[in-house]
């Protein structure tokens, strides 16, 4: 989804992201920004249907307008001039890596991409991708494109031919970050991955995007949301994450109503 969003687009950098509220009484839900367009004061959003919020979103028709659209919001991504860069993007963690890895082949760093999606309508942006990435990699779970398995696969294999990526850069479910990481850290390969936990102000004062990095306390709005995925703890993440799955449900089911 495009938004016309003069002042975001105006600042943006790849690894921010907005808060939007669909309506008044909406939640706010955080979102990478995918892309912006500076002259068109546009920014672009890819989301996932995922509950009542995003369903709502959905129903916009171009031209409707949503309550609020807050950012940049973050710390913009730390590139680095590598020899070589890999990618790994799970579902819509594709949509933050877009840029990323768009901005390191304009600084004239070779990327790669593995793209990963239960099924192949679950692959996005990999004709994006295609542009000006060296190598684009698909796996899907049931096999409808690409390797039949997981990104991780791809990974190993890859490491497995001798292919040498001085940075990896994860985004994508928890779980997939966690995996990556578990690989990567045995080849001593730095990884950063994104993290987006449940975020209520975006600006450091609630606390509830709390992460540990490093044995640390970091708020990911405002001290990331790119971290050293070598110093997060996935565990305690993939806990704090399904703590209102319940009142998402209820919420769902009742204003369905
Ligand atoms: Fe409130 Fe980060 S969302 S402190």
């Amino acid at each position: 989804m495009e938004i016309h969003a003069p002042f975001v687009a105006r600042k943006c950098e790849p690894g921010q992201f907005i808060i939007i509220r669909v309506d008044e009484k909406g939640e706010r839900v955080p979102l990478t920004i995918a892309d912006y367009d500076r002259e068109k004061e546009t920014v672009t959003i890819i989301y996932q249907v995922v509950g009542y919020s995003t369903e709502l979103l959905s129903k916009k028709k171009e031209g409707d307008y949503v309550a609020d659209f807050v950012g940049p919001l973050g710390q913009p991504s730390i590139l680095h001039k590598r020899e070589r860069v890999l990618g790994v993007a799970g579902g819509v963690g594709a949509a933050p890596l877009y840029p990323q890895l768009r901005k390191l082949a304009e600084m004239g760093v070779p990327v790669d991409v593995i793209i990963g999606g239960k099924s192949a309508e679950f692959v996005i942006l990999k004709e994006k991708f295609e542009e000006f990435c060296e190598n684009v990699f698909i796996a899907t779970d049931d096999g409808s494109l690409g390797t039949k398995g997981f990104v991780t696969n791809v990974l190993e294999d890859q490491i497995a031919k001798g292919v040498k990526y001085d940075e990896v850069i994860a985004i994508g479910p928890l779980i997939m970050m966690k995996n990556v990481v578990k690989i990567t850290k045995q080849h001593d390969i730095p990884t950063m991955v994104s993290l987006n936990p449940i975020m209520i102000d975006g600006t450091g004062m609630c606390g509830g995007c709390r992460v540990t990095v490093g044995g640390e306390t970091k708020f990911a709005c405002v001290d990331g949301p790119d971290f050293d995925g070598f110093q997060v703890d996935f565990d305690e993440c993939m806990k704090r994450q399904t703590m209102f799955r319940e009142e998402e449900h209820e919420c769902k089911i009742g204003r369905g109503k």
